[in-house]
């Protein structure tokens, strides 16, 4: 079986470092053609330096790393240093990477790849704001088409929001991107508040991270002891959400994943509700379904997936 072309689009973030991590253990199913950092959880200057620390960290220092929108399309960035610290991987003491940052522009990269690749061969996985991939779509209207699927994070609906009552971080940081996106005619499949905050770590999920006594699986293990202060505090959860790795779980066993093909559509006016993900779970409106909404996980399942693939690097 031929490995499934992906790009990651991320704002790192440990869940998204793990998620990156999980990707480049598994080059059997996925050829990252490369990866595009997106302003989110910290400024872009932070998330493409991550994003090359943790390339480093799964000794992948060829990984083709851009850099991509320092800013959402019309709005003032938000970040979330309060959830992922001020340089956006808090935890353990890292060290800057040495591998280059690549000159093109992760939107450029997109396009060019999207033209070159065979039409329907190239997956989009955006694990931040969707900024990069509206911009993508906006100038290039012709590779639109050529996407195979895109597989993100974002949104919720009976979970609600995370940085406002109503909205995820990831839609609400750029909701105008986001709406650009769920309108593309792209298939779409979505990985939601409802499912990721089902994928809780819990202690004896991060003593196996722990137990690997690799770097990777002590990282990891600091990562999400740091990661999980918020949610604990918020929700009085076990554990971290790791929101981002249900993505390339996802490409790796959908099995794990349960859901319903339903319209969403993203509110982009109201101030009280800026960033909201309206599903029509109970197809109560005739808006056409355009994702599937990921509501349901087999978390055992996810973390001995995620467990056994970080424990190859
Ligand atoms: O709301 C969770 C999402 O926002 C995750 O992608 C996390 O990394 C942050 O970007
Ligand atoms: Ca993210």
């Amino acid at each position: 079986m031929t490995a499934r072309k992906i790009i990651i689009d991320t704002d790192p973030g440990q869940d998204d470092a793990v998620a990156i991590l999980l990707a480049l253990a598994s080059p059997e199913e996925l050829d990252v053609l490369g990866i595009t950092a997106v302003a989110g959880n910290v400024p872009l200057p932070l998330t493409h330096k991550n994003a090359r620390i943790v390339c480093e960290l799964a000794d992948k220092p060829d990984t083709l790393v851009f850099a991509g929108a320092e800013a959402p399309l019309t709005r003032k960035l938000v970040t979330a240093e309060h959830v992922h610290g001020k340089t956006g991987l808090d935890g353990p003491q890292m060290e800057d990477p040495v591998m280059p940052l690549q000159d093109t522009h992760a939107v450029v990269f997109i396009i060019e790849t999207l033209r070159r690749e065979p039409t329907g061969t190239v997956t989009l996985c955006p694990i931040g704001p969707l900024t990069n991939i509206a911009m993508a779509f906006q100038q290039a209207p012709d590779v639109v088409e050529r996407v195979q699927e895109i597989v993100l994070m974002g949104g919720a609906y009976f979970e609600v929001g995370n940085i406002t009552p109503t909205a995820e971080f990831n839609i609400y940081v750029d909701p105008e991107a986001a709406k650009i996106v769920f309108a593309s005619g792209v298939p779409i499949t979505v990985m939601p508040l409802d499912v990721t905050h089902k994928a809780l770590t819990n202690r004896a999920r991060v003593d196996a991270f722990r137990n690997m006594g690799t770097e990777v699986g002590t990282m990891v293990a600091e990562w999400t002891d740091f990661f999980e202060r918020f949610d604990k505090e918020k929700y009085g959860s076990e554990g971290a959400p790791l929101h981002d790795p249900c993505v390339i779980a996802y490409l790796l066993k959908p099995e794990l994943f349960s859901g319903r093909h339903v319209n969403i559509e993203v509110e982009i006016e109201s101030a009280l509700t800026l960033g909201m993900t309206v599903t029509d779970w109970w197809r109560v409106t005739d808006r056409p379904p355009n994702a599937m909404f990921m509501r349901d996980i087999d978390a055992n399942g996810f973390f001995e997936l995620l467990t056994e693939r970080l424990a190859r690097l």
